[in-house]
């Protein structure tokens, strides 16, 4: 008889953010947060729409605590907004804020669901944007200071800790292309940016290891980059892509260097760091999370000049490729590379697949169920793909669905969705999809659909 894919100590979990599913930014003494203007500023938001009410999770935790149990999760990946605990991003503290992620803890903890909280998911306080935000000198100590308080009030509840998600999609959509908040495009700030993340990781995972004891790991997206063409040039362009979107945080956070094409693709934006600084960007983490959506292909392109983003690499897609509806590529099989090039890079670190999910066009039932079969078979590919990887000697411990909730997807406002359960806006109703019962029941066979 064939084993099981996933071991039976396998975490099964979803995940959301703070600013996609909570709602009431303001409320109870938060201040606003990046995201909060940025939404409020015209023309930035598919539809004008903004995280005002969102899911209205703020108010609702308690019911989708029970939900979340009812599906049998065993985990649950959240965000903490920044704001609402710190309002000015340092100094004066929000009891209610800090209050509302304690009772939320303690309800996850009742249902017997492990919370996994991630300190920074794109929602800088405002505050601190107006003192420079991520590209000022003291960003990281800002950091250290909000991650110290929510050590303090969660740490001896919470088994899983990340510092930043996806830092390269803070630095790159928040200063390169400009389409996430703060909405600029500068790329010698964005450079410094990038540096500054990495001291606010290391010092954050610093922090933590003076008083708790658990689990602390950085979540980064990880993209399979692949040629349009053999050709040298192209293979070049691949390859400077593959060091901006891979391996740009990861190479500093676990081998203590940035990877050489980095100090060309900035050139003189690129400040310079000491051997001594650059090794203390490589503070020893308990796990990396990998969220996985896609692949690219990428040509050369000298000719669209350096503002381009990361220099001379230009982004193509593969024509009649099965796509989810942000026409990204459903591509499986990207899965099981991207954590086995890992594996291969970076040893043999535990690793988590933090968020894994796809939009689709859902069309509800008049009674308002949703067959989104299309999601379902995107989860069985995925989690196959996972399967193989396990199966190839990955070390892989656990998977969280992007995501529970449809939710707010930042500047697509809420036109995409990438919930299990479905959130009917209007009445704030949740009906859990085709998919979220087909992982229910994937969570309670505990992956036997998936033998070898
Ligand atoms: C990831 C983000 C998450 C969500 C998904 C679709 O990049 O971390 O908040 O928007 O994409």
């Amino acid at each position: 008889m064939s084993s099981p894919a996933f071991p039976p100590e396998f975490v099964w979990g979803a995940a959301t953010s703070a600013y996609q599913i909570e709602g009431s930014p303001l409320a109870d003494g938060a201040g606003p947060s990046i995201w909060h203007h940025f939404t409020h500023t015209p023309g930035k938001i598919e539809g004008g729409d903004n995280g005002d009410v969102a899911c209205d999770h703020y108010h609702r935790f308690v019911d989708d605590v029970r939900l979340m149990r009812e599906l049998g999760l065993q985990s649950y990946r959240f965000s903490t907004a920044w704001a609402r605990v710190l309002p000015e991003g340092t100094g004066r503290q929000n009891p209610q804020g800090l209050d509302f992620y304690s009772r939320l803890v303690d309800t996850l903890l009742e249902h017997g669901i492990a919370p996994s909280v991630t300190l920074y998911h794109w929602d800088l306080p405002a505050a601190l944007e107006d003192r420079g935000g991520w590209a000022h000198g003291d960003a990281p100590k800002w950091f250290a200071e909000y991650a110290r308080l929510m050590f303090r009030t969660l740490g001896d509840r919470v088994p899983m800790w990340a510092t930043l998600n996806e830092p390269w999609v803070t630095m790159d959509n928040g200063y390169v292309s400009g389409c996430h908040a703060p909405g600029r495009r500068d790329w010698a700030e964005a450079a410094k940016v990038s540096q500054n993340l990495l001291r606010a990781h290391a010092a954050a995972v610093a922090v933590y290891r003076t008083e708790w004891k658990q689990q602390i790991g950085l979540v980064v997206n990880l993209v399979p980059v692949f040629p349009a063409t053999e050709a040298a040039a192209d293979r070049a362009a691949a390859q400077r892509m593959d060091a901006y979107l891979n391996r740009q945080f990861l190479d500093p956070a676990l081998l203590g260097e940035f990877p050489a094409e980095l100090a060309e693709m900035f050139g003189e934006a690129w400040p310079a760091m000491t051997a001594d600084e650059m090794s203390r960007l490589r503070e020893p983490i308990d796990f990396v999370g990998i969220n996985y959506y896609l692949r690219l292909f990428v040509r050369d392109g000298s000719s669209d000049g350096p503002s381009a983003g990361p220099p001379r690499a230009a982004i193509v897609s593969p024509p009649n490729c099965p796509r989810t509806a942000l026409g990204w590529e459903i591509y499986p099989q990207g899965l099981t590379e991207i954590l086995e090039w890992f594996r291969s890079r970076y040893g043999d670190l535990s690793l988590y697949i933090t968020e894994n999910g796809a939009a689709f066009d859902d069309t509800p039932q008049p009674d308002g169920s949703v067959k989104d079969l299309e999601r379902v078979q995107y989860l069985k590919e995925h989690l196959r793909a996972a399967g193989q990887a396990l199966r190839a000697g990955v070390n892989l411990r656990g998977y969280f669905v992007w995501s529970l909730f449809d939710n707010f997807e930042w500047q697509h406002g809420y036109s995409k969705r990438f919930g299990i359960v479905r959130v009917d806006y209007p009445t704030q109703r949740r009906i859990p999809k085709a998919s979220a019962r087909f992982y229910a029941q994937m969570i309670r066979s505990s992956a036997s659909d998936f033998e070898a």
